[in-house]
């Protein structure tokens, strides 16, 4: 029996406007009441969304934060200042600020601790590129992602997180990992976590993301270690990401 409950998050990245997100928000409000979803949003749309989707079935989160409280750190937004705009959720270790923005594993480790320590879920984004997955080291890299975040916080800080699977070859290119694909890494995320506490293994939520749609997201929902997605662009899209949470609470 699956004790987990399925969870899809859209990562809107640097897309939006006032006027954009009001039309997309009041479209998703009515139609994912009942659903477990989350909407990501950029900084300065925070508080839009609070204002928008408090008291809804919606939850919402930022898709970065610092790794520090306080301070002087020009352009940073802390754990904190998220909480202050109602958020639950954030994203941390993107493929996009892993490779754009050169967050190492242990800077993402250290954004995930501030992310816990002020009660936000994390959603830790691991995942391979092309490259590696053609060498034959994927499970090496999704090793040393999750690793870091372990050697740091421990296994027990995965209680209550979120991972999700993001092979960065499949993100914004219209190439989804199949369903055998993803499973075969969900599978072995779930092991190595299981290798240190089954218990918590059992429970933990590992989302999947790259190129999911409404057309593909029934037969990616219907893995057994696939436990919900990480949306991208089809989250911006109002009867896409309908359709994708839909899948996922069936
Ligand atoms: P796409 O769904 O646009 O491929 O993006 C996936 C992603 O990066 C979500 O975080």
């Amino acid at each position: 029996m699956r004790m987990r409950k399925k969870l899809v998050a859209g990562n809107w990245k640097m897309h939006g406007s006032l006027a954009e997100n009001a039309v997309l928000l009041a479209a998703l409000k009515p139609a994912l009441v009942g659903v477990n979803a989350v909407v990501c949003v950029p900084f300065p749309y925070l508080a839009q969304a609070q204002t928008i989707l408090n008291g809804s079935s919606i939850a919402w989160g930022a898709q970065n934060l610092s790794e520090h409280n306080k301070g002087a750190f020009t352009g940073e937004v802390s754990a904190s200042m998220l909480l202050d705009f109602g958020c639950s959720y954030v994203i941390v270790g993107h493929s996009e600020r892993r490779s754009l923005y050169g967050e190492s594993d242990g800077l993402v480790a250290a954004k995930y601790v501030a992310a816990q320590a002020a009660g936000l879920t994390p959603i830790l984004c691991v995942g391979e590129s092309l490259d590696e997955r053609e060498s034959g080291v994927t499970e090496a890299v999704v090793a040393r992602q999750l690793d870091a975040v372990i050697k740091l916080a421990g296994v027990d800080s995965f209680a209550g997180a979120i991972v999700a699977y993001e092979p960065v070859w499949a993100i914004g290119t219209g190439k989804t990992a199949s369903p055998e694909q993803a499973q075969a890494v969900h599978a072995f995320i779930r092991g190595k976590i299981a290798a240190l506490d089954p218990d918590l293994a059992g429970q933990l939520i590992i989302q999947y993301g790259g190129s999911v749609k409404a057309a593909n997201a029934a037969e990616l929902m219907a893995q057994p270690d696939i436990d919900g997605g990480l949306i991208g662009g089809a989250s911006l899209v109002a009867d896409e990401f309908v359709a994708i949470c839909q899948a996922a609470a069936k």
